[in-house]
């Protein structure tokens, strides 16, 4: 098969209406310290337990059309002796993989930060695609303070992110592009919105110079929301009109799918918002989707507790998560929905 039928075959299977992305692509320190705050112990046969229950509830492929993996769960088998990434596939869902190796500080530009993983990513690539990666995620953030994100850090960002996506074409790899504007700090939506259309104007310029076709991409954007210290929270229309005014000044139409990360918002937050950005929009030329990790995942991990009596009602608290963002992305949500979850 061809590079570009490659390509074209994972984006025809990702980009659905009414399906979006789980992301399970917490690094090992990340997932850590997720059980640690519900009080699951860390282990390696915890965290294979835990993605296994995920991805084999029964019906999740109705509403998650792939999944980002960490690399250790591409590796692992679950109880039944079926690799993860199978029982993903038999779902009907895509497995994909997170190959940054996470963030450092940036150099000459204090406060930012740029991520690395870029040495030997085809190598990388070659190997997850024998284990059945289809599509792959980096992740560059952008802290907001009065002083950032700099120049230098918005533009060092856009480039590897643009390197990133080149490379992972180039092996036949669809990748999720994450320019993740933090929710920390106590800003205005205001500048979360000036923020967040300068990274992704400088983004669309870096992946032009670096000849990525935009047809065979994802944009994992962060909505336009106020920071978590700026409360009263914006409601979701305001947070629709922002994150929509920002999409059109800088995504251009050949990226066939936008799919937001929840990036501390809560679960109802998270689907309400989507919610509105898909009632509020006229005629974009993208799917408006999701790819949240906490938002889909904070109510089956509460509720399972590493205990293995608990994974039906765990595994039938994501299934009703996963069905409420589906509804979201085709704009038939409501609120009254939240009822009957197994989140009790
Ligand atoms: P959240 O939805 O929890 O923000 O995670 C999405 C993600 O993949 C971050 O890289």
């Amino acid at each position: 098969m061809s590079i570009q039928t490659e390509l074209q075959e994972t984006i025809d299977s990702l980009v659905r209406r009414g399906r979006g992305i789980l992301a399970a692509d917490e690094s090992t320190p990340t997932i850590t310290k997720r059980f640690q705050a519900v009080g699951i112990e860390c282990t390696e046969a915890s965290r294979r337990s835990y993605r296994e229950l995920l991805l084999s509830t029964t019906g999740i492929g109705e509403f998650i059309s792939g999944v980002i993996l960490y690399e250790e769960t591409l590796g692992q088998s679950a109880s039944n002796g079926l690799r993860l990434a199978e029982i993903a596939q038999r779902q009907g869902i895509v497995p994909g993989i997170k190959v940054d190796k996470g963030t450092i500080d940036l150099a000459n530009a204090p406060g930012d930060k740029i991520t690395q993983g870029l040495d030997g990513l085809g190598e990388r690539l070659k190997g997850y695609k024998e284990q059945g990666a289809r599509f792959a995620k980096w992740r560059e953030v952008y802290p907001i303070t009065p002083a950032n994100p700099t120049l230098l850090g918005i533009t060092a960002n856009a480039e590897v992110l643009a390197r990133y996506a080149a490379i992972c074409q180039s092996y036949g790899i669809v990748p999720i592009v994450e320019p993740e504007v933090l929710i920390d700090g106590d800003h205005t939506i205001e500048r979360c919105e000036e923020v967040t259309e300068a990274a992704q104007n400088e983004v669309f310029a870096a992946l032009k110079r670096h000849r990525v076709q935009l047809e065979a991409m994802l944009l994992k954007p962060s909505m336009v929301v106020a920071g978590k210290g700026h409360p009263p929270k914006a409601s979701p229309d305001e947070v629709a009109k922002r994150t929509l005014r920002v999409l059109r000044r800088t995504v251009p139409a050949a990226v066939p799918s936008i799919n937001f990360l929840s990036g501390g918002q809560t679960p109802e937050e998270a689907t309400a918002n989507l919610n509105a950005i898909n009632t509020a929009h006229v005629n974009v030329p993208w799917l408006l989707s999701f790819s949240y990790a906490r938002a889909l995942q904070e109510p089956p991990m509460a509720i399972w507790k590493g205990k293995p009596e608990n994974v039906a009602a765990a595994q039938e608290a994501f299934l009703h998560r996963a069905r409420l963002n589906a509804a979201a992305q085709r704009g038939a949500y409501t609120p009254a929905m939240e009822k009957g979850s197994g989140a009790g």
